[in-house]
């Protein structure tokens, strides 16, 4: 995962330019961080510290640099070597004149180590052969070193990078400086996100927008395989074979404040509070209040293609697999067959998977590795791609035959909450959508589903009142280490999230189950005092639960109920959280906030780091 930085220009405080950075791409990897800064002058500052940003920002606080030309920085989540100093980046050659930053796994690296015999190695990690193998290839090209010209080591460098990248295997983005051509910065990219901020008289590069949205929303996405020249006044960009390439730029419409806390003690709870604006924003423009549907001219994907798609599959991981897995039941609901599977899985079933089957990929970030990868089988066997991302020109989008965005505004916290609503609301409108030309939903049936679709903002915020209630249930359970979260229906994949968010911000152990697996086995954990989470919002659900909440209650469990307002007269839980009564459809928008404020404040309780849970990275980049 890891998140880099890079900043080509002459701002004095350059170095805090890369700090900000880093600071807004932690949610990538946390456990160790470094910058190096170079001057016009050649020389180099190189810092890394095991721990967060803050502890890098502490250790260079008195350090004056002057001169600035370049800098490159790092936050890091361990795949090779453990997390310490040494492992941390930027790693460097012998010498100590080449520096690089990289995201990504190099999976010959140790090959390449072999072959790099008289080198020095400092580290444990694969990143570090990178940046040895470019110092062997310049001092091949530059005949042990003797050209000291800066128009000979320009190319010289170029190509010594492009030498070197056309060895790697695996994926990386990559950024480097040498101190011989100060202020130059190669990038360059395979599988790993990076993308390239065009300013005034500087030029940035971040593995997402968040890292240099504060001084331009001028952006290149790069693709895989290419790399970017940066100075403080280029970007010239070139593919592995070293031929020039143009790109078009593109304007991001995210601004800084919403990559800010806006007074909340946590992102997570900030993004908790924004799941209305989520929503709205995710089906504003795509539903009018009269349930006519303008889709069509968004995606590009013509009435006759969706009368011909034979089902859905879908794939994702964590929680947007929970959006998925909603939206299978949905677009049943709705007669449209649909399967599913975890992004992780798909690619070994992928071949036997129906051709004429759409296949939808749900990812917030668009960059999980696990779902690219099932994306890419799923393309080899020939079906078509529709995704569902937050994130603007992210690999998964520019993958993918089709895509929509949730306009939710950027998710840092890394327990995923807003972006979960709002890859329901995407799932909403594409249901209605596909199910009315199927003729699945006639026209009344379709405006009554829009009609209600468009009320739900107003009703997010409703639940959220449930707040203060939640919290004291927290408190009754301060004492527990074992939650159980059940549900039937469309609601079984919002026990799923409960106990998936539960577990990742607390460290607590949560299991979420279809309810009518209870007495197939989970009901032998159930002892003296242990809360079982019960959701359920239609008439069927309920008369099934009772029984689930009654047994749960004979063997000493407390059952929180998670149900609407109606629904008190059918069960008789200990604690009882009310949502706004909603038609089955969207019952899971609003059953899944109560449980997200739920984790949130159980982990509070527990001093836990809420928004950088350990061991955890927001974009998983690696399989
Ligand atoms: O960026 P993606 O939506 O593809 O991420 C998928 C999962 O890694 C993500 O949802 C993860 O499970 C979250 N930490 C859940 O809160």
């Amino acid at each position: 995962m890891c998140g880099i930085v890079g900043y080509a220009g002459e701002k004095n405080n350059a170095w805090e330019v890369l700090l900000k950075g880093l600071k807004r791409l932690e949610y990538r990897g946390y456990d160790s961080c470094g910058i190096a800064i170079e001057s016009s002058k050649g020389e180099l500052f190189l810092d890394r510290v095991k721990g967060r940003v803050e502890a890098l920002s502490e250790k260079i606080s008195n350090k004056k640099y002057k001169n600035i030309s370049a800098g490159i920085a790092h936050t890091r989540w361990a795949t090779h070597g453990v997390p310490n100093e040494e492992n941390a980046h930027p790693h460097t050659d012998c010498d100590g004149s080449i520096v690089i930053v990289h995201n990504g796994i190099i999976e010959n690296y140790i090959e390449i180590k072999n072959e790099l015999k008289d080198h020095n190695f400092k580290s444990d990690t694969d990143t570090e052969v990178i940046v040895h193998l470019i110092e062997d290839n310049i001092k091949k090209l530059n005949k042990g070193g003797k050209s000291n010209r800066l128009e000979m080591l320009h190319p010289i460098f170029f190509q010594a990078f492009l030498n070197t990248l056309n060895k790697l295997k695996g994926s990386f983005a990559i950024a480097v400086i040498w101190n011989k051509v100060p202020g130059v910065i190669l990038a360059a990219r395979r599988f790993s996100p990076l993308v390239i901020g065009k300013g005034e008289g500087e030029n940035f590069l971040s593995s997402d927008v968040a890292g240099f949205l504060e001084y331009t929303n001028n952006v290149y996405f790069m693709d895989d395989d290419e790399i970017a020249f940066i100075d403080k006044n280029n970007i010239v960009f070139f593919d592995f074979n070293g031929k020039k390439k143009n790109k078009d730029i593109k304007k991001i419409d995210w601004d800084i404040k919403m990559a800010e806390k806006g007074g909340y003690k946590h992102f997570m709870l900030k993004e908790i509070h924004e799941q209305e604006m989520g929503f709205e924003n995710t089906i504003a423009r795509r539903v009018l209040p009269v349930g006519e549907y303008i889709l069509n001219k968004e995606i590009n994907l013509t009435i006759e293609e969706i009368k011909n798609f034979s089902s859905i599959q879908f794939i994702a991981c964590g929680t947007a697999y929970h959006a998925a897995y909603v939206g299978k039941y949905l677009f049943e609901k709705l007669g449209i067959k649909s399967d599913i599977d975890l992004a992780s899985e798909f690619p070994q079933r992928a071949k036997i998977i129906d051709k004429k089957a759409l296949v939808i990929a749900i990812s917030q970030s668009g960059e999980t590795a696990d779902t690219l990868e099932a994306i890419r089988s799923a393309k080899k066997n020939g079906n078509k791609i529709f995704a569902i991302t937050n994130t603007v020109g992210s690999t998964i989008s520019r993958e993918s035959d089709y895509v929509i965005y949730t306009h939710c505004g950027p998710e840092i916290a890394v327990a995923s909450t807003k972006a979960f609503t709002a890859q329901l609301a995407a799932l909403y409108v594409l249901a209605l959508h596909f199910s009315y030309i199927k003729g699945n939903l006639l026209i009344t049936k379709a405006r009554e589903f829009a009609e209600e679709l468009l009320e739900i903002p107003k009703l997010i915020k409703k639940t959220l009142e449930c707040e203060e209630y939640v919290k004291e249930i927290v408190d009754k359970f301060e004492d527990r280490n074992d939650y159980l979260f059940i549900a039937r229906g469309i609601n079984y994949p919002i026990a799923l999230e409960g106990a998936l968010k539960l577990k990742e911000i607390s460290y607590l152990h949560a299991e979420g189950y279809a309810a009518g697996e209870m007495k197939h086995g989970p009901i032998a954990i159930i002892s003296d005092g242990m809360p079982v989470v019960a959701i359920a919002t239609t008439q069927t659900e309920l008369d099934l639960i009772k029984g689930n909440i009654e047994e749960t209650k004979a063997r000493g469990g407390k059952v929180i109920a998670i149900a609407d307002e109606d629904s008190k007269k059918f069960i008789r839980p200990d604690f009882y959280i009310k949502i706004p009564k909603v038609s089955e459809y969207f019952a899971p928008v609003l059953t899944v906030i109560p449980l997200q404020l739920f984790a949130y404040y159980t982990a509070l309780k527990r001093g836990r780091d809420i928004d950088k849970p350990r061991n955890l990275a927001k974009s998983v980049t690696v399989r």
